[in-house]
């Protein structure tokens, strides 16, 4: 689904954010990007929507190899998710879901609030796939929780029947059970639509326990590449340091 070939990033500054990534990330996997901060995780993930384009090496989405012709065409087959959520705090949850469908609704018609039945529809199916109720629907975003808040980027995500989902650090600033909540229904929904994630994250055991595929990075270069269970303890105990956010090594240290 997602090929990287030999691709690497150099910024302007001369940082080589990626170095020589080759990856094949396959149809409906949740693959996890583990590394320190700097490592490059971003920088990849933001490859594949066209954010970033590659200083060398190519990359083929679903079969499709991206260029400049045909990105517009691959970013509507890509969902995102930020830990900033990037929701509109004033609009309603429902509004919020529906905004995933602006590239294919249109900018004046979202305006108008005047969505499809059909689009409508799929919103409050995904919102209830996601774990939220019927009374949140009309609730302006800025009023839920931040758990709920992630819940609503997904579903968002998920409203332009994507086939590749990218979430970076979609739950940095949750606690460890609504992380786990949202990693889950991050992951069913994902096995529900039959679409293949990326996700980074800074937490070794939330990768453990919820990754199909770890490919762990370091100074934009891959060392781990495999199954959790391929990862051996060396390694593991190396990543759950390594992995932590800054702030968690300083209060470690
Ligand atoms: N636009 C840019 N210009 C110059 N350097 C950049 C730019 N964006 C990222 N970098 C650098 O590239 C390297 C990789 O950054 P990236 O954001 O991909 O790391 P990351 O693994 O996502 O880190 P974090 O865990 O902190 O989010 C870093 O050294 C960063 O400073
Ligand atoms: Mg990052």
């Amino acid at each position: 689904m997602l090929k990287f070939n030999s691709v690497s990033r150099i910024y302007n500054d001369g940082t080589r954010a990626v170095d020589n990534v080759s990856l094949h990330v396959k149809k409906g996997e949740f693959c996890v990007l583990l590394g320190p901060s700097g490592a490059g995780k971003t920088t990849l993930m933001n490859m594949v929507n066209g954010v970033v384009v590659p200083s060398s090496g190519h990359l083929v989405i679903g079969g499709v190899e991206l260029s400049r012709k045909t990105r517009s065409t691959i970013q509507r087959k890509v969902g995102m998710i930020h830990q900033q959520l990037h929701l509109v705090p004033r609009l309603s949850v429902l509004h919020n879901v529906l905004t995933g469908r602006l590239p294919q609704v249109g900018f004046w018609r979202s305006l108008l609030k005047s969505f499809p039945r059909k689009d409508q529809r799929r919103a409050c199916q995904l919102l209830q796939e996601v774990g939220l109720e019927e009374k949140h629907l009309y609730r302006r975003a800025s009023t839920l929780s931040g758990g709920q808040q992630q819940r609503v980027a997904i579903a968002r995500a998920f409203h332009s029947e994507p086939e590749v989902v990218l979430a970076d650090e979609p739950v940095a600033s949750l606690d460890p059970a609504m992380s786990r909540s949202v990693l889950d229904s991050l992951k069913s929904a994902a096995r529900q639509h039959e679409a293949t994630v990326v996700c980074t994250l800074h937490q070794m055991e939330y990768a453990l326990e919820f990754a199909d595929r770890i490919v762990a990075l370091r100074q934009g270069q891959v060392f781990f590449d495999g199954h959790p269970n391929a990862m051996d303890e060396t390694t593991q105990a190396e990543l759950y340091e390594l992995a932590k956010p800054d702030h968690l090594k300083q209060v470690a240290a």
